[in-house]
C-alpha cells in the first residue's frame, strides 16, 4: 500500500481517486483537514475499503510513525501543504509551520522508520515530494522555460517554504540515503479545486454574477497543467522515477492571466448563455512581489518517463467547467463560512 498525505485537498485527492481507478493499490491518506481539505472530493470512494482516511497532521510524529509501523507502506507521496500564495502573503507562519516544519517531521519520522526495514524493502521503499516550480521564480518574457538545473530563487512565502523543504527532502536522500523523488509541477487546475485560485474562483464569481478580479494588468503568465495530467506524471515518477532525482512537470501551456478569464468567460457564454461574463472582469490592484512569468521544460520527463499531457489547455478547461456546473452541492459546500471571510479579506486589500 502506499500512504498520501494532504488527500482531502485538490490534487491529492484527484490522486487517490486516479490511483484507485487505475491502479486499485490500497491507500491510507492522512490529511489535517484544514480549510483547504475536503472529504467531499472522496465521496465518490466512501465505503471503499482501498481507501483509508486517517485525520491528522504530518508534523506528528507519534501519529505518523503508527501509521507506518501498522501500514508498512511501500511509498509515501507528500501532498500536504499550505499552498496559496495570497494567504502566504497576509499569514506567512502557517507555511513555515506545515511547509518545513511538519515536512521536515514527516521526513524524519519516515528517515527513522525506513532506517530499520529490511534491505530489499528499504531499496524500493519511495518518498515523492510534490512541489511546484515556483520555487525558481520569475522568467522574463525571453528567458528560456524553468530547468532541474534552474537555480532556486522563491519570492513568495508560499515559494520559500517549498523551497526549504525541497532541500530538506535533497538533503536527507544525499545524506542518509532515503530514496526520495521531488516533482516541480506548474499551475494545476481542474475538478475540485478551492475557488481560492484563479481558474475555480472566476467561475464561482461569473456564475455568481460577482465582479471576476484580475490582479495588475493581467499579462502574468502560469504554464496550466489538468490535473489530471499531474496526476498521470505522479504515477509515472513513483513507478520509474530515479531516486535521488527531481522532475519538472509542465503542461507547455503558457497563458496569460486575463486570457485565462476570458477562456472562462466564452466557455460560459456557450454552457449557461445570458449574462455578459465579460463585462464582469474587473482589474485589482496588484499582488505585492506577483511573479510575472511561469514555465517549464518538462524535457526530462517526457525522455526518461515517456510522460506527456493528455490534455490540452483548451479540452482541460472545457472538462472543468463542466465539472463544476454539474457539481453545485459541492460548490455550496466550501463556499460558505470560512470562505466567504478569506473573499472579504483578500479582496477588500486588492481593491484597485
Ligand atoms: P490544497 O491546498 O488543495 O490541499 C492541501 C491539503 O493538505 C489539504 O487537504 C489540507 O487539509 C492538507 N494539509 C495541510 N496541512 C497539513 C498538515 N500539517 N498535515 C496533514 N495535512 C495537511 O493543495 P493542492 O493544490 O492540492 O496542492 C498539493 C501539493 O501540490 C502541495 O504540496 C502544493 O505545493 C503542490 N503543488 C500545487 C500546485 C497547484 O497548482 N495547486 C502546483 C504545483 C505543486
Ligand atoms: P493562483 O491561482 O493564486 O496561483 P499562483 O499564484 O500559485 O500562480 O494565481 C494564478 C495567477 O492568477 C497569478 O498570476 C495571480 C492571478 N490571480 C488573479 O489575477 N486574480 C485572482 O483573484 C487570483 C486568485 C489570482
Amino acid at each position: 500500500m502506499i500512504l498520501v498525505t494532504g488527500g482531502a485537498g485538490f490534487i491529492g485527492a484527484n490522486f487517490i481517486l486516479d490511483w484507485i481507478g487505475t491502479n486499485g493499490e490500497p491507500v491510507v491518506n492522512l490529511d489535517k483537514l484544514t480549510y483547504a481539505g475536503n472529504l467531499g472530493n472522496l465521496a465518490s470512494i466512501d465505503g471503499d475499503a482501498r481507501h483509508v482516511f486517517v485525520r491528522g497532521d504530518i508534523g506528528d510524529r507519534a501519529q505518523v510513525g503508527a501509521l507506518l509501523a501498522r501500514h508498512r507502506p511501500r511509498a509515501v507521496l507528500n501532498f500536504a501543504a499550505e499552498t496559496h500564495v495570497d494567504r502566504s502573503i497576509l499569514g506567512p507562519a502557517a507555511f513555515v509551520e506545515t511547509n518545513v516544519v511538519a515536512t521536515f517531521a514527516l521526513l524524519d519520522t519516515v528517515r527513522g522508520w525506513w532506517a530499520e526495514l529490511p534491505a530489499s524493502e528499504k531499496a524500493q521503499f519511495r518518498f515523492i515530494h510534490v512541489s511546484t516550480d515556483e520555487v525558481y521564480g520569475s522568467l522574463g518574457t525571453a528567458d528560456p522555460a524553468f530547468s532541474e538545473t534552474t537555480p532556486y530563487a522563491p519570492n513568495s512565502p508560499y515559494a520559500a517554504s517549498k523551497a526549504a523543504s525541497d532541500h530538506l527532502v535533497r538533503a536527507y536522500c544525499h545524506t542518509y540515503g532515503l530514496p526520495t523523488l521531488t516533482t516541480n509541477c506548474s499551475n494545476n487546475y481542474g475538478p475540485r479545486q478551492f475557488p481560492e485560485k484563479l481558474v475555480p474562483l472566476m467561475i464561482v464569481n461569473a456564475l455568481a454574477g460577482k465582479p471576476l478580479p484580475v490582479y495588475g494588468d493581467g499579462a502574468n503568465v502560469r504554464d496550466w497543467l489538468y490535473v489530471g495530467d499531474h496526476c498521470a506524471a505522479l504515477r509515472a515518477v513513483l513507478a520509474h522515477g530515479r531516486a535521488g532525482e527531481t522532475y519538472n512537470v509542465g503542461g507547455g501551456a503558457e497563458v496569460a492571466n486575463i486570457e485565462v478569464v476570458r477562456m472562462v468567460c466564452r466557455m460560459l457564454a456557450e454552457a449557461r448563455p445570458g449574462p455578459d461574463y465579460m463585462a464582469q472582469i474587473a482589474f485589482v490592484k496588484d499582488r505585492p512581489g506577483h511573479d510575472r512569468r511561469y514555465a517549464i521544460d518538462a524535457a526530462k520527463i517526457r525522455r526518461e518517463l515517456g510522460w506527456s499531457p493528455a490534455e490540452s489547455f483548451e479540452s482541460g478547461m472545457r472538462r472543468t467547467l463542466q465539472w463544476y456546473l454539474d457539481n453545485p452541492g459541492w460548490l455550496a459546500g466550501v463556499t460558505s463560512g470560512e470562505y466567504k471571510k478569506w473573499i472579504s479579506l483578500n479582496y477588500a486589500a486588492s481593491a484597485a
